[in-house]
């Protein structure tokens, strides 16, 4: 029998393309999202992956799993009819954008949502995967961060209703593990990039993109010396089914330990875009780190893992998306 997957935030930038991922590993995925900030038209080719194979069936690859997708919030009680193997709790509101602008249900999904999802896990005894973020380390003290860093988190200034939920959802998870002994595992990912993101999600990447590929100002917000370190989506998604399928519990950074300033990032989608937009610059929002980098000395051992696509590499395919999107 297949191996069954349960992902909350399915229909996301990062679900979409976990469920993609696993559906060609030959695993059966059960997409849950009730599309606060998700979109069906990112799992609407897995759907139809479900369908018998034409007759006669050819030969060739393992048989693709079967996609189910469930419209719910699971902030409320989940119900899965039988067994399953691993949950993925992905659902979030993850740019700032979104989690400035929706806040409490940021909040309830990092704890009412966790709780529903581990509780499922725990029904099931399945083993539970969170996605948890670099912003759990806040405006860090610590450069690069590694995991043993406790943070320097605001935990009452505008971004720490995400900062804080996914705190709380690392803590749940945790007492989870101890409590009930069931197998849990933290990703905590840094700035991930790729085709999916929402246009006006206003990522960094995204909106260089857009403004760009408009011949808009592209808007830097502060000097642009802040720095963060960009992941492609398929380094992400091969760090976390390596974690899904590694022995222990502790947190894991995931992501490309390459610094780039955003001014520096800024500046390569216009030359990539081919585009006339200038930069400009605006005050940088409150609380928003100067530094981001991460210590993947722990995926490395524990993972065998390594970022393989560099950053001009998986803009390219990103610009090749957005072009698509962008009017
Ligand atoms: N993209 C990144 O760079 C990044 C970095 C760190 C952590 N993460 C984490 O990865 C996860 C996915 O991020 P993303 O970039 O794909 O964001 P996204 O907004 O594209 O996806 C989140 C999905 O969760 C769904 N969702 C939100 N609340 C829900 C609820 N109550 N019930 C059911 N579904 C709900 C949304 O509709 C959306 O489809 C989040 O948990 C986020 O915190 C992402």
């Amino acid at each position: 029998m297949s191996t069954r997957i349960v992902i909350t935030g399915a229909a996301g930038f990062i679900g979409s393309h976990l469920a993609e991922t696993l559906l060609d590993l030959g695993c059966d995925v059960i997409g849950i999202d009730n599309l606060l900030t998700g979109d069906t038209a990112n799992i609407s080719h897995l759907q139809q992956r479900g369908l018998p194979p034409p007759q006669p069936a050819p030969a060739g690859p393992i048989p693709r799993g079967d996609f189910t997708f469930i419209k719910h919030d699971v902030t409320n009680y989940i119900y899965i009819d039988g067994p399953v193997d691993f949950v993925l709790h992905w659902a979030s509101p993850a740019s700032p954008i979104d989690y400035l602008e929706l806040p409490i249900p940021t909040l309830k999904v990092g704890a009412l949502g966790t709780h529903k999802a581990l509780g499922l896990a725990k029904a099931k005894g399945a083993t539970f995967v969170l996605a948890s973020t670099s912003e759990v380390y806040g405006d860090p003290l610590e450069h690069p961060q590694k995991e043993t860093y406790w943070g320097n988190v605001n935990p009452v200034g505008p971004r720490g209703v995400y900062d804080e939920a996914k705190r709380f959802a690392e803590a749940m998870t945790m007492a989870y593990h101890r409590y009930h002994g069931l197998n849990t595992k933290i990703v905590r990912i840094f700035n991930t990039y790729g085709p999916r993101m929402r246009v006006n999600d206003g990522r960094a990447v995204p909106a260089f993109m857009s403004q760009a590929l408009r011949n808009e100002d592209v808007t830097v917000f502060g000097d642009g010396s802040q720095t963060r370190s960009f992941t492609y989506i398929t380094d992400l998604v091969d760090g976390i089914i390596r974690l899904m399928r590694s022995a222990g519990n502790d947190p894991v950074n995931i992501g490309n330990p390459r610094e780039t300033t955003i001014g520096e990032i800024a500046e390569t989608i216009i030359r990539m875009t081919g585009s006339r937009s200038r930069i400009v610059y605006r005050p940088l929002p409150t609380d928003d780190p100067k530094v981001r980098q991460p210590d993947i000395t722990r995926a490395r051992t524990l993972l065998e893992w390594e970022p393989k696509v560099a950053l001009e590499e998986g803009l390219v395919k990103t610009i090749a998306y957005f072009r698509t999107k962008v009017r």
